[in-house]
């Protein structure tokens, strides 16, 4: 049974390689490593004990798309591959519109022409656009506010066409909400070239001392205490929730959407003070103005996943913090 993963050396396809390596999978690899590093290649091979095979390539190139699916019996595809910052999506968004979409449908392409049509898409909470209230189901409106939100979106049609064109597509489109955590190793975690994007590997590093102090986009926000609440879940967990999604594609024909989060939101505040208390480091940080673009509140109603896929989140929000740190000092020196 090989699983390829699309995007496998990045930081939620490097976790899920290693679930789908422990569990017993056959796993391939292809990654053009824009956003991640050769090293993790090994760093998985090495947490697992377990060999699998990598091509170093893009998905806009449909050649090495056809090599992979003529050198491996493919069973089924989980599709991680994709330019993900929202900031940088808005100031080159044909760059992300090709990118994410051309390479989706490469990809589809060459699925359907070796019948293999089983496929884990990675989406995200962001199709919701400004959530009408919280928790977020499935069912609820999809909207977008940025190119790298309307990708995902624009892709998640294309899939459900898909079926309707072949109901012989198995297919299920999760949904993150805010991954961050990393792998108990400490060897593989969330590791953005340049300034950080996201809250947790921004802290991290002003808990490390490589960056002078955390700025709160915003405290005006109607939210507890004002600052942006988000669902954050362990990418561990997270992972775990493909391994479950491909069970399902394996067993069942169908499109479905799927919101992988814990159901608990947290301001950025309190991830401050959480961090702060497991792991014993203050975090400087100071008010700034809003970030464009930011919402005030989003966290998943996770029901759907749990009933249809028999998987919830599981690790608290002590051990995000705990595993982020420890990721952090062993790799960003
Ligand atoms: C979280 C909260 C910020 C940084 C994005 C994408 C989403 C997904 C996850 C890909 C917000 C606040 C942040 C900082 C801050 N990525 N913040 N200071 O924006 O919820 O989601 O990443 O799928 O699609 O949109 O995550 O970590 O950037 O922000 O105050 O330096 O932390 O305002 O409230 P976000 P984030």
């Amino acid at each position: 049974m090989a699983i390829l993963v699309t995007g496998g050396t990045g930081y939620i396809g490097s976790h899920t390689c290693v679930e789908l390596l422990n569990s017993g999978y056959e796993v391939v690899v292809i990654d053009n490593l824009v956003n991640s590093k050769m090293e993790v290649v090994d760093i998985i091979k090495s947490i697992t004990k377990k060999d699998f095979k990598f091509y170093q390539g893009d998905l806009l190139d449909i050649d090495i798309i056809e090599k992979i699916f003529n050198e491996n019996h493919i069973d089924a595809v989980i599709h991680f591959a994709g330019l993900k910052a929202v900031g940088e999506s808005v100031s080159i968004p044909l760059r992300y519109y090709h990118n994410n979409i051309t390479g989706t449908l490469n990809l589809c392409n060459v699925m359907n022409k070796h019948n293999c049509k089983k496929l884990v898409f990675s989406s995200s909470a962001t199709v919701y656009g400004v959530p009408k209230s919280v928790p977020i189901k499935e069912d609820f409106p999809l909207s977008t506010t940025n190119p790298y939100g309307s990708t995902k979106l624009m892709i998640e049609d294309i899939l459900r066409d898909l079926y309707v064109s072949d109901n012989e597509w198995s297919i299920a489109l999760l949904r993150y909400f805010n991954p961050i955590g990393a792998h108990s190793s400490g060897l593989i975690g969330d590791n953005p070239n340049g300034i950080p994007n996201n809250l947790m590997p921004y802290i991290t590093q002003v808990a490390i001392g490589k960056l002078e102090s955390l700025g709160v986009f915003g405290d005006d926000y109607d939210t507890h205490d004002g600052t942006g609440v988000r669902d954050y879940i362990h990418v561990v967990d997270l992972s775990k929730g493909h391994l479950k999604a491909v069970e399902k594609v394996i067993k069942e024909k169908g499109v479905n959407a799927y919101n992988l989060g814990t159901g608990t939101g947290y301001s950025v505040l309190d991830i401050v003070k959480a961090f702060e208390k497991s792991t014993g480091v203050k975090v400087n940080y100071k008010i700034m103005p809003r970030r464009a673009g930011d919402i005030a509140e989003c966290y998943a109603d996770p029901t759907k996943a749990k009933e249809e896929l028999g998987w919830e989140a599981v690790l608290d929000i002590e051990q995000m913090c705990k595993d982020s740190w420890d990721f952090a000092k062993k790799n960003f020196k």
